[in-house]
């Protein structure tokens, strides 16, 4: 038996814009862990440092100190050389999947990217594993061939997922994945990502403004303001008492128990758009 290793594990994170006494912190002295195949919500009100850590676990950004283990491997303090074996295990889905996808590429070209660079070597099997996972998120056949201007957000943000999984991570981080999408598109995507995880075990870091989603996808909930994490714990737990305000406002905006168990989209449908009417009567 080996001891318990969390898949993902962030110490003492420090992370700053600029340089000098122009240095801006804007992630201060953060650590958290997540399991294998687990979902943490992290939440906070705008501008508290989510985005910031996100870009540091894809190492988009080079954290000013701290450590950010996976699977026990530090990438905090790694050159880029050193991190582009590593680079597949952990992929993130962006709120707005245009700017990331190439607008020339077709879908299957775009999915496909990743997939060569895995070193699967034929064109056609490289085709064929980008047809299988375009199928896998729900788009159909005919998505092949179109560009990412011809969807909709929601098939983009599908796209963007599909070629998220093409570089088989292991670690899927989501800053506000959803948040862009009409409330029932939402609700979908939503249920394409739970069931991935029940299919593949994989970890989410599921950064979202919408509080109505926490309760039905994460068991954890790591809650931040101003670069720190001022609460943390068992999402319902966390609900249940609530020190922070921001927290209280989450507990009014948030699911109702029954719905834990599986999202059912039209159920989530329901819950979003009453967080949402929550959310901005208690603003
Ligand atoms: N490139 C940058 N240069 C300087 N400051 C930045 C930069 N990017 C972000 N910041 C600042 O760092 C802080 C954290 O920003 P971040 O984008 O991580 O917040 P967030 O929690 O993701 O907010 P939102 O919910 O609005 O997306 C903010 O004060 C922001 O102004
Ligand atoms: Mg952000």
């Amino acid at each position: 038996m080996t001891a318990h290793q969390p898949l993902l594990e962030v110490k003492d994170l420090v992370i700053e814009y600029g340089h000098g006494e122009h240095a801006f912190r804007a992630v201060d002295g953060v650590s958290f862990s997540v399991d294998r195949g687990e979902t943490l919500a992290v939440v906070g009100e705008s501008g508290c440092g989510k985005s910031t850590i996100a870009k540091a676990l894809v190492r988009l950004l080079k954290p000013t100190a701290g450590q950010i283990l996976l699977d026990g491997t530090d990438l905090a303090p790694m050159s880029q050389g050193q991190l582009r074996p590593l680079r597949s295990k952990i992929q993130m889905v962006f709120q707005d999947p245009y700017g990331s996808l190439d607008p020339h590429m077709t879908a299957q070209e775009i999915v496909a990217e990743p997939v060569a660079l895995r070193g699967t070597r034929s064109k056609s099997e490289q085709r064929k594993v980008a047809a299988a996972l375009i199928d896998r998120v729900g788009l159909p056949a005919t998505a092949l061939e179109r560009k990412p201007p011809e969807f909709s957000g929601g098939q983009r943000q599908r796209i963007g997922i599909a070629r998220a999984l093409a570089s088989n991570p292991e670690l899927l981080v989501c800053d506000e994945a959803t948040s862009a999408l009409d409330v029932s598109v939402q609700a979908q995507v939503l249920e394409l990502l739970s069931e991935l995880q029940a299919e593949t075990g994989l970890t989410y870091v599921f950064i979202t403004h919408n509080l109505g989603v926490v309760r039905a996808i994460s068991k954890r909930t790591l809650v931040m303001r101003s670069g720190r994490i001022v609460e943390q714990g068992y999402t319902e737990e966390l609900l249940a008492r609530p020190r922070e305000e921001y927290t209280r406002r989450l507990r009014r905006s948030a699911l109702e128990p029954s719905m834990m168990s599986g999202i059912k989209p039209r159920d989530l449908v329901r819950a979003i758009a009453a967080s949402r009417t929550a959310e901005k009567e208690s603003v």
